[in-house]
């Protein structure tokens, strides 16, 4: 296996919701989000702050607007997959890392790959 490369226990993810670890010198943090995985360099897109590894995780709270006018806020269908940055509160969405505020910004993504029960985490 090459150094970017690194293997993590499904389970030990699933019951934290997600782990840190260091993959080519940086912090990455894989998460379990519903019932599947993403990973994530551990620095947001604002001011790189650690977002991924301290970030704070919430459902996706959104609102549509009725035909009356009135808006109606609810929570979108989904576990906790929007991370919020304890630096200055920028949210993102974990499904793709992209930045709810701002679109053309988005967290680094490592890619994951399912073996037997590890996960294989590359840069
Ligand atoms: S560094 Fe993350 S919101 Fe500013």
């Amino acid at each position: 296996m090459s150094s970017e490369s690194v293997r993590v226990n499904v389970e030990d993810v699933q019951r934290e919701g997600r782990m840190e670890l260091e993959l080519g010198g940086r912090t990455v943090v894989v998460f379990a989000v519903d019932d599947r995985f993403v990973a994530y360099v551990d620095t947001c897109a604002h001011l790189g702050g650690p977002v991924c590894s301290q970030g704070s995780r919430h459902r996706f709270y959104t609102a549509r607007v009725q035909q009356d006018g009135r808006v109606e806020p609810y929570f979108a269908p989904g576990g906790e997959v929007v991370i919020v940055c304890p630096w200055h509160g920028w949210e993102y969405d974990l499904n793709n890392g992209v930045s709810l505020a701002d679109r053309t910004k988005s967290l680094k993504a490592a890619t994951v790959t399912h073996d037997r029960d590890e996960l294989v985490v590359s840069l």
